[in-house]
């Protein structure tokens, strides 16, 4: 949730270069670039990570923030500006600091109709999670908290005190649960933001429709993760091949400040 402007200063002037469908353009419009697909009947999922060069998803510091930049969190802000919610991993929501989003002065366009910001939903069975994330939500903001019947009863009790909690039955939160109770709630424009397992899970179910990847120009070698671990498909070795394959279409390529922003679209 990093952000280098303060709430309700206006952002500096950043250039995106579209380099695919129209190559040349020049001062793309980021919402209408990413703009959700309009008369949505069920929540469509979209993903937003970044990515080195060489396919490394989490930096030295252990967060993904050494990867990005001033355009990559522009872009980060418009998504979140376009969205119903933003759908995280517990880990990720402790690892980076996850609070409830702040309202932009910029997305009262974007947002008209709808509350000043976009909901968090965090995925977590041991529901150890910052009470920030769970009690300064505003009210037609509440933060979801999706878990298991195991999680441990005294936090179940604390958590939904305060935020939208759905309990799910078995081992574990599965993805159509998570779309499920979304659709529920009327949320349909989904922004994931990883991390690599929770992201794993729903391109392992055939449940993302949409992967917004940024590459970013830094080399991090074999020792970091890819933007998808864990799960089905997570190799033993070089021997080893993925059950998976689906086809995606590169709907969008801009270029700012050397990264590159990719849109994929689930074919
Ligand atoms: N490059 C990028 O774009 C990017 C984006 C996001 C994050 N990151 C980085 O990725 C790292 C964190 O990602 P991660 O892959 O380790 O973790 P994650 O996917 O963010 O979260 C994993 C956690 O989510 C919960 N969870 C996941 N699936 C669940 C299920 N089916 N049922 C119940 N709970 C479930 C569990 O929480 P509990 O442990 O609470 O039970 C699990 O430990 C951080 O270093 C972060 O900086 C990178």
């Amino acid at each position: 949730m990093s952000s280098t402007h303060r709430q309700g200063s206006a952002p500096e002037p950043l250039r995106f270069r579209e380099l695919l469908p129209v190559p040349g353009a020049e001062d793309v419009d980021l919402a209408e670039a990413y703009a959700y697909p309009l008369g949505l009947d069920r929540p469509w999922l979209r993903a937003n990570m970044v990515a080195s060069a060489d396919g490394g998803a989490i930096g030295p510091s252990g967060r993904s923030r050494d990867l990005s930049s001033d355009p990559d969190r522009r872009v980060m802000g418009v998504l979140r500006g376009l969205c119903d919610v933003v759908l995280v991993g517990a880990a990720t929501a402790r690892k980076e600091g996850y609070r409830p989003v702040r309202p932009r002065e910029v997305w009262a366009d974007l947002r008209e109709g709808r509350p000043a910001t976009p909901r968090v939903a965090v995925v977590s069975r041991s529901l150890e999670l910052d009470a920030e994330l769970l009690t300064g939500a505003p009210d037609d903001a509440r933060t979801i908290v999706f878990t298991v019947a195991d999680a441990p009863a005294a936090l179940r009790r604390s958590v939904a005190e305060h935020a939208d909690l759905v309990v799910v039955d078995g081992v574990s939160v599965t993805p159509e649960h998570v779309v499920n109770a979304l659709a529920e709630r009327g949320l349909y424009r989904v922004l994931t933001e990883g991390g690599p397992h929770l992201l794993a899970e729903f391109v392992a179910a055939g449940l993302l429709d949409e992967l917004c990847l940024t590459v970013s120009p830094h080399l991090l070698g074999a020792g970091s993760p890819r933007i998808v671990a864990g799960g089905p498909g997570t190799p033993g070795g070089l021997e080893h091949a993925s059950a998976l394959n689906t086809p995606v279409r590169l709907a969008r390529l801009l270029e700012s400040g050397g990264h590159l922003f990719t849109r994929y679209l689930r074919d």
